[in-house]
């Protein structure tokens, strides 16, 4: 596990597409698991402006989502199709048609969630997934208590959940009860993961992720099982890890070795 802190949200975002970038870089044909939120915004961006500037391409890439709320139609504002075309999609070279976000709108969830694992299988399976993460120390929306092995599914949104995303919707009311969302156990398949957190409301989550026990009531935690995760944080979101001292310790080496130590 990396954990990379830093004063400010850009920075971490700015290091964040530097790795992303890389990484397609090496593997022009690349699949990137994808998160909505507000967290991958400054990576999204950062992207979008080195497509632009002509630096990467993403005509070969694949893209996968996580998650999208139940019931839900793609043109919906608050949908995460929506989201992801206005922030990212529509300003890259990215065949739409290999950009894929769970449909809100399936009658047949079971059938949908199968056909989205066996997408993703034949994909290649996802080369990297970027992550946020709830204040509940949730991925995805694998909400408290959700098993460590999930498939994508349909989940019911936990109260919180509906209270940090009621800013988004005119009241509280409109935020969907339920969403389609890849599984724990989809996730940590990933060959890689970065998680992205800044500000002071995700401090607790981020400390019981990474340095508290493996425990379904914080999914998160799962990502102590997987082999590649990085960690991006600003030092609001990383005020209440206890071995701050050690991650920057070991970036040093990092830097001295030239290579990133897991
Ligand atoms: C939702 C999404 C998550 C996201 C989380 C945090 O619950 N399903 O994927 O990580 O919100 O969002 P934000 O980055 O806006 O804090």
């Amino acid at each position: 596990m990396r954990v990379i802190i830093r004063k400010t949200y850009e920075e971490i975002s700015d290091i964040a597409t530097k790795l992303v970038a890389s990484r397609i870089e090496k593997k022009p044909a690349f699949v990137l698991g994808l998160a909505t939120g507000s967290s991958p915004l400054g990576l999204y961006r950062g992207l979008i402006d080195m497509n632009k500037k002509g630096l990467i391409s993403f005509k070969k890439v694949k893209t996968f989502n996580l998650d999208e709320y139940y019931g839900l139609k793609g043109d919906h504002p608050q949908s995460y199709r929506y989201f992801m075309n206005t922030n990212l999609f529509d300003h890259i070279d990215i065949d739409k048609a290999n950009t894929m976000v769970p449909d809100g709108m399936a009658q047949n969830w079971e059938e949908f969630c199968r056909n989205y694992e066996q997408k993703i299988k034949e994909a290649g399976g996802i080369d990297l997934q970027v992550l946020g993460i709830g204040s509940d120390g949730h991925i995805a929306f694998n909400e408290p208590g959700s098993s460590l092995t999930s498939r994508t599914r349909l989940v019911a949104l936990d109260a919180q959940t509906i209270e940090d995303n009621a800013r988004f919707f005119e009241d509280k009311n409109q935020v969907p009860r339920f969403a389609l969302s890849m599984g724990v156990g989809t996730i940590l398949e990933a060959k890689e993961i970065i998680l992205i957190a800044n500000g002071k409301n995700k401090a607790k989550a981020i400390a019981q992720a990474i340095e508290g026990p493996l425990t379904s009531i914080i999914s998160a935690s799962a990502l102590q099982m997987h082999p590649r995760v990085s960690y991006f944080l600003d030092e609001e979101a990383a005020s209440e890890l206890k071995r701050v001292n050690y991650y920057r310790f070991v970036e040093g080496a990092e830097k001295k070795l030239g290579k990133e130590i897991f």
